[in-house]
């Protein structure tokens, strides 16, 4: 147990392309539930949890942003603040794989985390229930070496690895705080 007093939010932001499953992941996380509609995240959304992370009780205020306001200064006001950031892709997109590394400059640009080469990023696979997979995870892992950060896969739809990276998440989250 450590010395932490009061209550804790932790402000998880997830970015990625349009369409990898956002939304999904943080509706199956948060709600348990999952649709196979598409709803074009409009703006931000957010979606609160408590969970019990070592001994602290911590609420993720986890901020779902819409995939096709990338670049758009839109991003700035939401990045900043945030105490992890997933970076997520559809296995079965290379294209949204190769996206990452300009999602992840710009959260470092607009985010202005208060010490970049620390900062916890966690990188998200989503779709591993689909056959017709373009990324693998050995490539993903490499990626994430170079990188720094931390990776899972798993998919909203089957309810496949959902909770350890939010759970992830949250732990990298509160050694920031
Ligand atoms: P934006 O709001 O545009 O940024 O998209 P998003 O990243 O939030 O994607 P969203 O969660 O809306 O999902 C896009 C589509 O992918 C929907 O039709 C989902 O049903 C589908 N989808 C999401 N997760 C999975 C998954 O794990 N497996 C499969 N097969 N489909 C999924």
């Amino acid at each position: 147990m450590n010395e932490r007093k009061g209550p804790v939010t932790l402000k998880i932001i997830l970015i990625g392309d349009s369409g990898v499953g956002k939304s999904s992941f943080m509706n199956r996380y948060v709600n348990h539930r999952f649709t196979n509609m598409y709803r074009a995240t409009v703006g931000t959304d957010f979606l609160s949890k408590t969970v019990n992370i070592d001994g602290d009780t911590v609420t993720l205020q986890i901020w779902d942003t819409a995939g096709t306001e990338r670049f758009q200064s839109l991003g700035t006001p939401l990045y900043r603040g945030a105490h992890c950031c997933m970076l997520v892709f559809d296995v079965t997109s290379k294209a949204s794989f190769s996206a990452l590394d300009l999602w992840r400059k710009e959260f470092l640009v607009q985010g202005e985390p208060q010490d970049p080469s620390d900062f916890p990023f966690i990188v998200l696979g989503n779709k591993t229930d689909l056959s017709d997979r373009e990324v693998s995870g050995r490539s993903a892992l490499q990626w994430c070496e170079e990188i720094g950060a931390e990776y899972f896969e798993g998919s909203a739809k089957e309810d496949l690895e959902v909770e350890k990276p939010f759970q992830r998440a949250a732990q990298r989250g509160l050694q920031q705080v």
